[in-house]
């Protein structure tokens, strides 16, 4: 039994992480990746004040951030024993892969170590990966093609894997993302940030609320929170043929209604609670059916998420119930390695490193913001 160690760096939005993955390898054939270490260091609360995430802020502190995540991310693990390093290139705030960048040439040069760039987006599909039993060889044959969702706070991306490295790009966001859905109309609502989280939690109080007053439950055409009010929400291009999303005409529905409100109505719990319902199933209802139609399209084996969004029950739920009546296979990461983390840019190392996707010099090693897949 050999074991691969990588260490991996993410910096490409407001979360500073480093990772340490060890993949288990046998007979040159992968068994399993174990998560040695996995530190991230959120910059949520600076952002929060700001409702989004400002760029030369976050640089900021990732710099001051990166040195003790190192040091916490590598006490158990000690550099010599790293096989090479995998650092997040793009897509990114160029301002903030640039710090993760800098930071692994120092190592590189320090430690004489090879370096892999890796896509963002393909790290947040290859965190399935992460605790599971799934050699490379084995998921390609009961997997693939499948076609993927990255859902994210930044990107919301369809596209097809052939082979792990092998992908076609299907779809992209032609304004907001998902999450940058919920994070706006979070904020619009006076909700806090990060939305998504806070949506999700919201809805779920309105759905348990709803069947304690015997009302029904599942799809419902309109949602009802106080009397006479009807709340419903667009569901952007999900009639259209092709594989892109649209998310600000969702939000700005959700301005033009929350502003008709009396303010005792907008600050009810009641009609915050039904408002994030209908949010959420409105990204879901998107998100599923062009997913699924893609799936159709391609006749892939099986569809796979990830990405901060994909953290979220509902979608999880609705996108696995989907799946399974296509007789399709579903994949969706552990909660933790949803959102932003290190660990699923190891992954995605180890499969580039094998590619002989190393530099040869880490002076080579540049960002690239708008890397899409
Ligand atoms: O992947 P991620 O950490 O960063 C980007 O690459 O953008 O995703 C962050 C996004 C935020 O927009 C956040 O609101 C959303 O993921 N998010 C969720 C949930 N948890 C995080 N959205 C819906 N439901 C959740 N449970
Ligand atoms: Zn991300």
């Amino acid at each position: 039994m050999d074991r691969t160690n990588i260490l991996a760096i993410e910096t490409s939005c407001d979360d500073t992480a480093i990772s340490v993955v060890s993949a288990r390898v046998e007979k040159n054939k992968l068994k399993k990746f174990e998560v040695v270490s996995n530190v991230v260091s959120s910059q949520v609360e600076i952002h929060a004040r700001y409702g989004g995430v400002y760029p030369m802020l976050a640089k900021r502190e990732h710099a001051k951030n990166l040195p003790s995540v190192f040091e916490t991310a590598t006490k158990k693990t000690r550099m010599v024993s790293v096989d090479f390093i995998g650092v997040t290139a793009g897509p990114g705030l160029d301002p903030c892969l640039w710090t993760g960048i800098n930071f692994v040439q120092g190592l590189a040069k320090k430690y004489g170590k090879p370096v892999v760039p890796i896509n963002h987006i393909e790290a947040h599909i290859l965190a399935n990966f992460l605790g599971l039993d799934l050699s490379g060889e084995k998921f390609a044959k009961s997997h693939l093609p499948a076609v993927c969702l990255a859902v994210s706070g930044g990107h919301t991306i369809l596209f097809l894997m052939k082979a792990i490295g092998g992908y076609k790009l299907l779809g992209d966001t032609r304004d907001d993302a998902a999450g940058e859905c919920f994070d706006k109309t979070a904020r619009i609502l006076g909700l806090g940030y990060p939305g998504g989280p806070i949506i999700a939690e919201l809805a779920k109080k309105w759905k348990k609320g709803k069947a304690a007053r015997g009302l029904t439950s599942g799809k419902s055409p309109e949602v009802r929170p106080l009397e006479k009010l009807v709340i419903r929400l667009p569901r952007p291009m999900i009639n259209q043929k092709n594989f892109d999303f649209s998310f600000s005409g969702l939000k700005t529905a959700v301005l033009y209604f929350h502003e008709k409100q009396t303010l005792a109505v907008a600050r009810s719990a009641e009609y915050l609670e039904a408002m994030s319902y209908e949010i959420e199933q409105a990204v879901i209802d998107v998100l599923v059916s062009k997913t699924m139609r893609a799936a159709e399209t391609f006749g892939v084996k099986a569809v796979v998420i990830g990405g901060g969004v994909s953290a979220n029950e509902e979608l999880r739920k609705q996108m696995k119930a989907a799946a399974a009546k296509q007789k399709l296979k579903f994949l969706a990461p552990k909660p933790e390695f949803c959102t932003d983390n290190a660990a699923m840019v190891a992954v995605a190392a180890y499969f580039a490193f094998r590619r002989g996707e190393a530099v040869g010099d880490p002076e080579q090693l540049a960002s690239n913001p708008n890397w899409l897949i």
